[in-house]
């Protein structure tokens, strides 16, 4: 395992140890640093340190892991609200604001993020930017009949745009397409988070902004949890 897997597994483990309680509706976050807590949980259900738990996934991949792993599923129509999700991100900034989508599930994620009391955010250190957008493209999620019409309007606003897979695009659990939009660091998250809800063909996009309520950051020598009242948190900016 390299260092930076044993991190993601530690902030992993360690959110599913300290944030999950009996009887809870839990959603199951997508992703490398996700899938630790998944296993975690499953592990925990099996020694009987936890029970009766139900858990909403974020995407086809996760309900199949889940299952597999004997963890109880329910749905969004079932239980509307969640009490808890743990969930990765492939940008955090010092206000807790998240690019999502590295893994293509953005769209169930914030769905689910957006239903859940609480929303806890599992990294290792290389998550954590300065600002959004310096480290990782913004995923888009556009509806096919609308890919290039979308592709367009995203250069307008002066970014790179790769449609992700090429010339074999990927596609979402929704049938989606994903455009990868490089901006640099973004400024300004509200306003281009308000630009691109505004369009017609994008179902969905990275940007999570006030969603998250707490950071767990795996270390070297254990975890860092921030939460939403640490905002903003300095370490970030430097
Ligand atoms: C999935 O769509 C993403 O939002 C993931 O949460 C994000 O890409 C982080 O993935 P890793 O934990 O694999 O880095």
């Amino acid at each position: 395992m390299s260092d930076r897997t044993a991190l993601k597994r530690k902030a992993g483990e360690w959110a599913a140890d300290r944030f999950v309680k009996d009887g809870m509706i839990v959603g199951l976050g997508h992703g490398s640093t996700a899938a630790f807590a998944v296993k975690r949980i499953a592990t925990r259900l099996k020694e009987g340190s936890l029970s009766s738990i139900l858990a909403v996934p974020c995407s086809k991949e996760v309900a199949r892991e889940a299952e597999r792993l004997g963890i109880p599923l329910t749905s969004l129509d079932e239980n509307p609200r969640i009490d808890l999700t743990i969930d990765g991100a492939d940008e955090v900034d010092a206000n807790l604001n998240l690019i999502k989508g590295g893994g293509g599930a953005l769209l169930r994620e914030k769905v689910v993020a957006s239903a859940s009391s609480r929303e806890v955010i599992i990294v290792d250190p290389t998550k954590l930017s300065p600002a959004l957008g310096t480290r990782f493209p913004l995923p888009i999620e556009v509806v096919l009949f609308a890919a290039s019409v979308e592709r367009a309007y995203l250069e307008s606003l002066g970014a790179r745009v790769k449609l992700r897979g090429g010339d074999r695009p990927f596609t979402t659990d929704q049938g989606n397409f994903i455009l990868d939009a490089s901006f640099g660091p973004i400024e300004d998250p509200d306003g281009l988070a308000r630009l691109l809800d505004a369009r017609p063909g994008i179902v969905g996009h990275g940007l999570f902004l006030g969603l998250a309520t707490d950071l767990v950051v795996g270390r070297e020598d254990g975890v860092t949890h921030f939460t939403k009242e640490d905002t903003p948190i300095g370490s970030f900016t430097g």
